[in-house]
């Protein structure tokens, strides 16, 4: 059963109360007054009976459920009801039909039990999942890819970063942060700078300060374009 088939199903469970209850009512009044019009004996409640369950048979079942112990179970008891009620339909005796009311009664509450425990949880609600560079994943939004570049080195490390992202699957939008906007549309961030004398150039340092919070909310990568730090040179120049 689907979700769109559990109001369905308690719209059916609705009915199914009404038809027992209008039943049960009608035993309690043939029992009490001696007849209900043309009720006067058991072998004509039973009458009742048995056309109730034949219309509370596609009000209570479970549709979509796959056959199993519980429809088995279902059928048993279905069957015993039956029974029941031929058995006053023939004998006409107040004890089966006792026995067929309580059947019935015991027929609902079970239906009514079985669906409210099966029927299936609500969905949850669809989220973005934030995209990590690099895991393999798929992004449901796209990747920032932003650069702040003097003469067009950081820019080209950029490109091959886009264009490594966009191999793996991610929509990226790569641009220089001077004209990145919004940040609330974007699951990651890939932000670098080329290195002047120790330092980021001033757009990318600004760009990071001001949306830091934004920023630290999502995954992100930076990186700085530049040969050297501050530290000594190695074996390998
Ligand atoms: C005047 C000047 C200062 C630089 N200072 C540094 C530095 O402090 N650290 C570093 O790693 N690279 C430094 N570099 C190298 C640049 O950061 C590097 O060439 C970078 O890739 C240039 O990127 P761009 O073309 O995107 O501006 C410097 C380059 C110049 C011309």
């Amino acid at each position: 059963m689907n979700n769109r088939g559990v109001p369905a199903q308690r719209w059916r469970d609705g009915v199914a109360l009404v038809v027992v209850l209008a039943d049960l009512a009608t035993y309690a009044a043939l029992l009490h007054l001696g007849s209900v019009g043309f009720i006067k004996d058991p072998r004509a409640m039973a009458s009742i009976v048995l056309i109730s369950t034949v219309l509370l048979c596609p009000m209570s079942a479970a549709y979509g459920q796959k056959p199993g112990l519980w429809t088995s179970f279902v059928g048993l008891v279905g069957a015993v009801l039956l029974g029941l009620g031929i058995a006053t339909l023939v004998g006409d005796g107040w004890g089966t039909l006792a026995a067929l009311m309580i059947g019935l009664v015991v027929m609902w509450v079970l239906s009514a039990a079985h669906h409210a425990v099966a029927a299936p949880p609500a969905p949850a609600r669809e989220r973005t999942v934030p995209a990590t560079a690099g895991d393999g994943g798929h992004a449901t939004g796209s990747v920032l890819v932003a650069y702040a570049s003097r003469h067009g080195f950081t820019q080209g490390i950029a490109d091959r970063l886009a264009t490594a992202l966009r191999a793996s699957g991610r929509t990226v939008d790569e641009r220089p942060l001077a004209s990145v906007g919004d940040l609330s549309g974007y699951d990651a961030f890939v932000i670098g700078s080329a290195a002047y004398v120790g330092q980021w150039l001033p757009p990318a340092t600004e760009f990071v300060r001001r949306n830091r919070d934004a920023l630290a909310a999502r995954p992100l990568w930076l990186f700085s374009s530049g040969p050297l730090g501050t530290e000594a040179k190695d074996a390998q120049g």
